[in-house]
């Protein structure tokens, strides 16, 4: 017999079953809870709640284990390209080469968005932040591509992935482009999809641009370390959208919003601000050392710890490596990186750290690989939302095709009652 919970409530019982995922995880499914009991439950921030049955992503923060479509992030990073792992994420197995090269080629037939959409660019002040605007252009690709996708289509259905996966990077490069207020790229379809990220972002009108193998390499680990991390902040918001029958675009606009915040995408920004800060300061971190321990001081390490992986973060030990790589390769002489190199050191030979488990996480090194890379530390969330993009896709497809119901959730009202004028 299956197993059930019980729940006693002014004198009665009630029963309801046990639902396991394939990893032995446990839940109450409590579908029946108010119909039964006229209870809801209470549970702010969801930390508690499964909103969802998915197939996506499995993580295990005690034991720092992140998979995709059951293969380890370690692997997919070592032997797969991003393209490769938005594929499996998306459709759920890994491609073989003759699905590869079709999507890659549907993909470069794509790779163009309408030339009005630089005019709603251009209306933009320079100093709008990448994120407003890149949510900005993607919900603005409706108006341009109007048709609305028929989910019972798998048609449909992979013609807007495939739309999406094409034009997202023009238009999170036309973020960057403006900012640095160099002329709109578009992609060179002789490229692998990460090569022409990188190309539509830093190629200069007057000079030829050749990605080096190191740096392609370590934006191919950071794509695929962010590409999924099962129902985060921004995932919940795609899900949720799309839950009302929103298509795709808007879902991920939304999504993008979602991102935008400092406590979701935008802590690896948070990392080069305190580095930045610390340099300020005369750049003695022994002095921030001690006030991160100080329990009357509020000051963190950006960077250090993390909610869910509490012994170490899988994907901080690819990414230390890569980015070990990129900077010996730039051979980048940056004061805020040479702090950040000797807070690490510090950190791990230190033993409040070490009896905390607060080791330097996936946004500690991504930050620095990115300012290595002269990426404006505002552009650094949207080099996450590229990275999330397949994600966002996969998720927003699995919750169309189980036909979830639109997500509404209930509150405990604790206004005034009712009262007259
Ligand atoms: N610097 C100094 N001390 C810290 C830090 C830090 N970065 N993080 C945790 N601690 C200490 C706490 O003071 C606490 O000490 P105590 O046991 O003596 O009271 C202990 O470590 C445990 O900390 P909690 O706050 O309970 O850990 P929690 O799991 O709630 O927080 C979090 C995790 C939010 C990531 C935290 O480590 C933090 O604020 N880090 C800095 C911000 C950051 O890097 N965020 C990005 C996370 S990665 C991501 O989101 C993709």
């Amino acid at each position: 017999m299956s197993e059930t919970v019980k729940l006693t409530y002014k004198d009665k019982n009630y029963e309801f079953p046990l639902i396991e995922g394939s990893e032995d995880e446990k839940g109450i499914d409590i579908k029946t809870l108010r119909a039964e009991t006229g209870l809801i439950t209470y549970d702010p921030g969801y930390k508690n709640t499964g909103s969802c049955k998915s197939a996506i992503t499995f993580l295990n923060g005690e034991e720092g284990i992140l998979r995709y479509r059951g293969y380890s992030i370690e692997d997919l990073c070592d032997k797969a390209s991003f393209l490769e792992v938005a594929f499996l994420l998306i459709f759920g197995d890994m491609p073989t080469a003759k699905e590869l090269d079709l999507m890659n080629s549907e993909i470069r037939k794509d790779s163009l968005v309408d030339e009005d959409l630089k005019s709603i660019l251009k209306s933009f002040p320079k100093s709008a932040h990448p994120m407003g605007v890149l949510s900005s252009l993607t919900s603005g690709l409706i108006a341009f591509n109007p048709t609305s996708v028929d989910i019972e289509s798998e048609e449909d259905m992979r013609e807007a992935i495939i739309m999406l996966m094409a034009k997202f990077p023009i238009l999170a490069s036309w973020t960057h482009r403006k900012v640095k207020g160099l002329p709109l790229n578009y992609a060179n379809t002789s490229l692998s999809y990460v090569e022409n990220i990188a190309h539509m972002m830093f190629k200069l009108p007057h000079q030829d641009y050749e990605p080096s193998p190191v740096v392609v390499n370590a934006l191919n680990k950071l794509l695929i370390l962010h590409a999924d991390h099962e129902q985060n902040c921004s995932t919940s918001t795609v899900r949720i959208v799309g839950s009302s029958h929103a298509g795709l675009f808007a879902s991920v606009s939304a999504g993008i919003s979602a991102l935008w915040g400092p406590l979701h995408g935008g802590a690896n920004q948070a990392v080069i601000e305190m580095l930045e800060a610390i340099k300020a300061d005369g750049g003695d971190t022994k002095k921030y050392m001690a006030k991160a321990k100080d329990k009357n001081d509020p000051f963190r390490l950006m960077g250090f710890g993390h909610r869910v992986y509490k012994n170490f973060d899988p994907r901080a030990r690819i990414i230390k490596k890569a980015a070990d790589e990129v900077l010996n390769e730039l051979g980048v002489n940056d004061p805020v990186l040479e702090i950040a190199k000797g807070l690490e050191k510090e950190t791990l030979n230190d033993p409040y750290f070490i009896d905390r488990k607060l080791y330097p996480n996936v946004d500690f090194y991504s930050g620095i690989i990115y300012r290595a890379l002269g990426i404006p530390t505002e552009m650094f969330t949207v080099m996450f939302a590229l990275g999330r993009l397949p994600g966002w896709i996969a998720q927003w497809s699995e919750m169309r095709r189980n036909n979830e119901p639109i997500g509404r959730p209930r509150q405990i009202y604790t206004g005034s009652k009712h009262r007259s004028i």
